[in-house]
């Protein structure tokens, strides 16, 4: 034979499936997902997220019920994120003990114990006036008013049970005053896995459809990461680690696999990756429009962000994903 045949041919190693699943690199499971759960205080109904389909506000009394399929989706960890009745300039709904989440948190652990880890999202849009994920003085944020009230609500989040505070606030100091406030309260077990690298980002649009929490002046560029600066988006994983974080994040997730790849070669520290609701919409229209196949880009996409170097996925498919890895 002619020397100028191919002695490499990686074709040999993809020739049957069993063949293929033999050197399958990635692997991706169940105990990757984090799934999201809204609940919304004096709901009378669950109600489905326009924008996100599929993705639904639950009153209270429905939350065992979703909490149980789930857990039997073999999914570990739920992230809470809470729709106040009435919000005000402090927040107030946030860190009572009678909070929507507070409430939430002591209803999963009564009944699920350790059988499911309990994540809630510590933050103030959803519950200020403003609909700014910190306190406002004069119409600007005030970074170190709002680390008080954010160590606030992740003690009545600890107070209630939670096992992961999730801070999503991209307040300066915000993953400090939180381990401060808890381990002072001897809640030195409670993790912390900081909204890192939070991007300002246009893919956010459809939570705050799911969240009620659309900034009613301005925007949150003055807090978020820019997304033209990678460098600055290590400097806040770098800090958050400092601070003693347990686990950080990129987010979103798709547009920035290169911040996900950056933070596991140069860190050593579970990262997370959130799918945010933008990515979830455009899959779900296209797949609406029958453009795309909605299982397949799922799989595709959630696949690319383990690869990227993601330890765990905060994801609006993990019930799908779940339910499909399991055929
Ligand atoms: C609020 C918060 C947001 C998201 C998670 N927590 C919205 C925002 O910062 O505007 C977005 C999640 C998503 O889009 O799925 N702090």
């Amino acid at each position: 034979m002619s020397s100028s045949f191919p002695t490499k041919r990686l074709r040999r190693l993809r020739k049957s499936e069993k063949m293929r699943n033999l050197v399958q690199e990635v692997l991706f499971s169940a105990n990757d997902l984090i799934c999201p759960v809204f609940v919304q205080e004096n709901l009378k109904e669950r109600n489905v997220v326009k924008s996100m389909p599929d993705i639904i506000r639950l009153p209270l009394e429905d939350l065992t019920g979703e909490i149980e399929k789930i857990k039997e989706l073999k999914i570990p960890a739920i992230m809470l994120f809470g729709i106040p009745a009435k919000k005000d300039d402090a927040g107030t709904g946030s860190f009572v003990d009678d909070g929507i989440v507070q409430k939430a948190i002591s209803q999963v652990r009564q009944n699920f114990g350790d059988n499911i880890v309990i994540m809630a999202d510590v933050c103030l849009c959803q519950y200020t006036s403003s609909g700014h994920c910190g306190i406002l003085r004069e119409n600007k944020i005030d970074n170190d008013a709002s680390l008080k009230t954010l160590a606030e609500i992740a003690l009545s989040q600890a107070r209630s049970g939670v096992d992961i505070v999730s801070p999503s606030a991209m307040m300066d100091g915000q993953v400090k005053a939180i381990r401060q406030i808890l381990d002072d309260n001897g809640f030195t077990d409670v993790g912390i896995m900081s909204h890192s690298a939070k991007h300002r980002s246009s893919f956010y649009n459809p939570f705050r459809d799911a969240a009620d929490c659309a900034p009613q002046f301005g925007d949150r560029k003055t807090y978020q990461v820019p997304f033209t600066n990678p460098r600055e988006a290590m400097r806040e994983i770098e800090s958050d680690i400092t601070e003693g974080v347990d686990i950080v994040m990129v987010k979103p997730a798709l547009a920035y696999l290169d911040l996900i790849a950056e933070t596991k070669r140069i860190h050593n520290i579970p990262i997370s990756a959130y799918s945010v609701s933008g990515e979830y919409a455009l899959v779900k229209a296209a797949s609406q429009l029958g453009w795309i196949n909605e299982i397949d880009i799922m799989t595709e996409i959630l696949y690319s962000i383990k690869r990227a170097g993601a330890d765990m996925i905060v994801t609006y498919f993990a019930k799908k994903m779940a339910s499909n890895l399991s055929k």
